[in-house]
């Protein structure tokens, strides 16, 4: 059978990004330019300089994937972008970039939705198995998923409030540390202990997640020691807060394991780099007997590698997208 390769193009936050990936599995060459410097000086992502920036950035990165990739347009066989969900602005460059290269050089477009990115992911390790569980944490999404088939998803349980990463960069920036906040709070937690003794998030056994009241916990703990002029061990709520979260989703992963009977896992999204969730998650499936499958750090954050994955199986079923698709910020994953 024919190679099939797909460029990728992903825009939706704060990361310009483009990919060649041959057959849905094997990553060519990617181009990641990250924003990450810029946005940080404001504590977060600015959703106007992020559009400007890839406007600026993303026939840099296109010259970058083409010029090292060594491949030439007529292998290329569709083109794939994130269309939902994500900053609109953003998006939109990605998109309308997407459609004027489908049309000059007479390609198909496939769009594709950003968490299914995170999820497919995971087919760039090994091929993902029918049925599996999936776990999506980013800074937009808290979703536990039953993958029965490719685009044959069914939410289990989601997030009632922040989803996780949102936590993340909320708590770090109250304990003082720059965007992105996981990484720093991962850091920072590595000098210190789990002592503090945090509300667990929810009591219950549901497979939804709920983690804006441990945020506020939190917030209000800092606030109050600080205005009493206690010192607070930055570290040692760091660590501890990563405990309890990692806890809480480790346990609906372990209720969603055992009341679907499932055998596989995959974990996907921005969160699943943090090494202490998936050491827990990993030790977890060990005990349980489960396989695991989460992807190497620079596939778990925002990439384009992930885009063109995502998009295979859609080349295969000839789900193609009509040129008057527009960009949307909130998408359900299916
Ligand atoms: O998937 P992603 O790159 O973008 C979205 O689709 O949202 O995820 C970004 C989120 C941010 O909230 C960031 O703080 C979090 O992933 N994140 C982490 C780590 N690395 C990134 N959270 C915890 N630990 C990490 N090491
Ligand atoms: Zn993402």
């Amino acid at each position: 059978m024919k190679d099939v390769y797909i460029l990728g193009i992903e825009t939706s936050c704060d990361e310009t990004s483009i990919s060649i990936v041959k057959n849905g599995c094997e990553d060519v060459y990617t181009c990641v330019l990250t924003q990450m410097d810029t946005h940080a000086k404001f504590g977060g992502v600015v959703p106007e300089i992020a559009s400007r920036m890839h406007t600026e950035n993303i026939t840099m990165v296109l010259d970058d994937v083409l010029t090292k990739s060594n491949i030439t347009w007529d292998m290329i066989d569709a083109i794939a972008v994130t269309y939902a969900p994500g900053l609109l602005g953003s998006l939109l460059v990605g998109l309308e970039f997407a459609k004027t290269l489908a049309l000059i050089h007479n390609k198909p477009l496939i769009a594709v939705n950003h968490t299914a990115g995170h999820i497919y992911a995971n087919q760039l390790v090994e091929p993902i198995i029918y049925p599996s569980l999936g776990l999506a944490i980013s800074g937009g999404h808290t979703e536990l998923l039953l993958l029965k088939g490719d685009y044959d998803f069914e939410v289990l349980g989601k997030t009632l409030d922040d989803a996780v990463g949102e936590c993340f960069d909320k708590i770090a920036r109250i304990l003082g540390l720059s965007y992105p906040g996981g990484p720093n709070v991962e850091r920072l937690a590595s000098n210190g202990k789990p002592t503090y003794d945090l509300p667990k998030p929810m009591n219950d056994d549901s497979l939804n997640f709920s983690f804006s009241g441990l945020k506020s916990y939190i917030i209000n703990f800092v606030h109050n020691e600080t205005q009493r002029g206690n010192e607070i061990n930055k570290a040692d709520l760091a660590a501890s807060f990563i405990e309890v979260v990692s806890d809480e989703l480790a346990r609906k992963v372990r209720l969603a394991i055992e009341r679907y009977n499932a055998k596989n896992l995959i974990v996907a999204g921005g969160v699943s780099a943090s090494k202490p969730i998936r050491e827990k998650l990993t030790r977890l499936c060990e005990e349980l007997g489960v396989k695991i499958c989460i992807p190497p750090i620079k596939y778990c954050t925002d990439n384009a590698t992930m885009i063109a994955a995502a998009a295979y199986p859609l080349y295969k079923m000839g789900r193609f997208a009509e040129f008057n698709i527009n960009a949307k910020s909130q998408e359900e994953i299916f």
